[in-house]
């Protein structure tokens, strides 16, 4: 269950990061999120800040073309790539962006808006924010193939008990413009509080219908055994996964398909 503690800036916490390479992904591409993990781990030992670990360990997702975000993303139906991705810190701030198109890493146009009054942005004014923030506009081409695995995420916890996430889709193959999946959604496919930091991947609209996140940490049992409840919640072949860290140093990546993932801790 949750647990209520003191927190304070003592290096009392183990710090662990977990990276997940998409639900419905195959085994083949474990190297990718293996590279993507202990980038994120580099990062949260040198700096003890994941936020600058999750997003480092997502833009090696982002720009491996084997993965559905950033410079692989699959197609929507008119053959357009438009990328969703969400950042969100314990500290209480939180950034999207959906229907994003041409940035190579929208994880960092997310987390961009973690220091702004606004907290999600859409389509042109999702663009016109990156370009005045510095980003370049360059067509992303997205990948022709079929569905290759979901939305490919990270969430961290540092030595002071601070939890970030990151998550980065290219949504789902086929799914029309304009179309918002879960990435994007506080509560549905990404939540981060003092307790936990918890990310959604797969098909989006199951996940959103269920707010996956927020209630698989709303129900009250071990990290492992709350997740697989969540997944549950939609049907059986309706691929899901979800990853999380409490604060209380459970760690858990579940699926109800293949979804490679990888766990560093000290
Ligand atoms: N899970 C990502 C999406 O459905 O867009």
């Amino acid at each position: 269950g949750k647990e209520t503690r003191i927190k304070s800036n003592l290096s009392i916490f183990k710090m662990k990061i977990i990276c997940h390479g998409g639900a419905g992904h195959t085994p083949k591409v474990q190297d990718g999120v293996d590279k993507a993990a202990e980038e994120g781990w580099k990062i949260l030992k040198e700096t003890d800040n994941p936020t600058l670990a999750v997003t480092a360990a997502t833009i090696v997702m982002e720009d491996d073309f084997r993965f559905n975000a950033g410079t692989g993303s699959c197609l929507r139906d008119d053959g357009r790539v438009q990328n969703d991705a969400a950042v969100a810190t314990s500290d209480g701030r939180m950034g999207a962006i959906t229907n994003l198109q041409d940035f190579k890493n929208p994880i960092l146009i997310a987390r961009e808006l973690l220091d702004e009054f606004v907290v999600m942005l859409a389509g042109e004014g999702a663009t016109d924010f990156a370009l005045k923030k510095g980003f370049k506009q360059a067509k992303v081409k997205g990948s022709e193939k079929g569905w290759t695995g979901d939305t490919v995420g990270a969430v961290a916890l540092s030595s002071t008990g601070k939890i970030s996430v990151a998550s980065s889709t290219g949504g789902v193959r086929g799914r029309p413009v304009g179309r918002v999946g879960d990435t994007p959604l506080w509560g549905s496919g990404f939540y981060c509080d003092e307790h936990i930091g918890i990310l959604a991947t797969g098909v989006g609209e199951a996940i959103t219908e269920q707010l996956m996140c927020y209630r698989a940490y709303q129900h009250n049992e071990n990290l492992e055994k709350s997740l697989d409840w969540a997944i549950k919640l939609v049907r059986k072949d309706t691929g899901v996964g979800i990853i999380a860290i409490r604060s209380d140093g459970q760690v858990c990546g579940l699926s109800n398909t293949s979804m490679p993932f990888k766990i560093i801790e000290k």
